[in-house]
């Protein structure tokens, strides 16, 4: 009879334990450990983002899918959706959703984070890793709507200032404003006044220069979302922009009729 040698039995009870080939034919390689956020931390962070009824939330590497859940159930967005690789976590986050009474409202859905369309978020969730961040901003300055809230739990977005820092028990939480596009050379109308605009972005700070009946002055600005607002000398200008066009803000001591067209 064929005996398995002794040396090999330690081996073969560590195999019968963890079938290790199922294992790796099943289990997804995650780009972040599951680690759940705090639920103050949660709290923080949909208040930072200011959550609202028309809002359609996105928690990208939902886990068990407390963000989501929160966004509809604590501040009454319209809908959530949670993205996992895992299909354990997805499991639970059902689970919970159903138990918080907010299924229908709430989808979780398996999947890899990069692959998914963000697009239609009105407000984005991370709690991931900086290289995690860092892949995703491109796809969120270009492709998210300007005013597009973002709100990370621990980690930055590097030269991407956060327009917006807090911290709760010890945790960073960052938010970011998807900013307008507004790079270039805008001709601008100022009731009977026209001026010359050229505009150089990074992220949501403006700078650049105004050229007046032919003197050319130093604008500093920044966006909001698709709220700018610079000065020029004494003057604040304060507008919404919309593609190639800006309109007029008025507000405080703002100019009060301007608007502004790309060329
Ligand atoms: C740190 S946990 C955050 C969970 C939850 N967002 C929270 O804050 O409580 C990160 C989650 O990302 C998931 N994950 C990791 N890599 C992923 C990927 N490539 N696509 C989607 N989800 C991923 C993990 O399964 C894990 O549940």
């Amino acid at each position: 009879m064929y005996r398995i040698p002794r040396f090999c039995l330690p081996a073969l009870l560590v195999a019968s334990l963890f079938p290790v080939q199922g294992v790796a034919q099943t289990a997804p390689k995650l780009d972040v450990p599951y680690v759940p956020t705090p639920e103050p931390v949660v709290a923080r962070m949909l208040e930072m983002a200011n959550v609202q009824p028309e809002d359609h939330v996105v928690d990208l590497g939902s886990g068990d899918g407390r963000i989501a859940i929160a966004s509809v159930k604590d501040r009454g967005a319209k809908s959530a959706l949670g993205v996992d690789l895992n299909p354990e976590r997805i499991e639970e986050a059902e689970a919970n959703a159903q138990k918080a009474g907010v299924a229908d409202k709430v989808t979780f859905e398996q999947g890899d984070l990069f692959k998914k369309d963000i697009s239609d978020a009105n407000v984005l969730t991370m709690y991931l890793l900086p290289r995690v961040n860092m892949q995703l901003r491109p796809v969120i300055l270009e492709e998210m709507e300007p005013g597009t809230r973002i709100v990370s739990h621990a980690f930055s977005m590097e030269d991407w200032e956060a327009d917006q820092t807090d911290v709760v028990d010890g945790r960073y939480i960052y938010l970011w404003i998807v900013p307008a596009k507004v790079q270039g050379q805008w001709q601008v109308k100022n009731g009977e006044q026209a001026f010359t605009l050229d505009l150089a972005q990074t992220f949501q700070n403006v700078r650049g220069e105004a050229t007046v009946n032919g003197r050319p002055s130093t604008v500093e600005g920044k966006l909001d979302g698709e709220r700018l607002h610079f000065t020029l000398g004494e003057q604040q200008f304060i507008g919404i922009v919309d593609g190639d066009e800006i309109k007029a803000v008025s507000e405080g001591g703002a100019v009060a009729d301007w608007s502004a067209t790309r060329s």
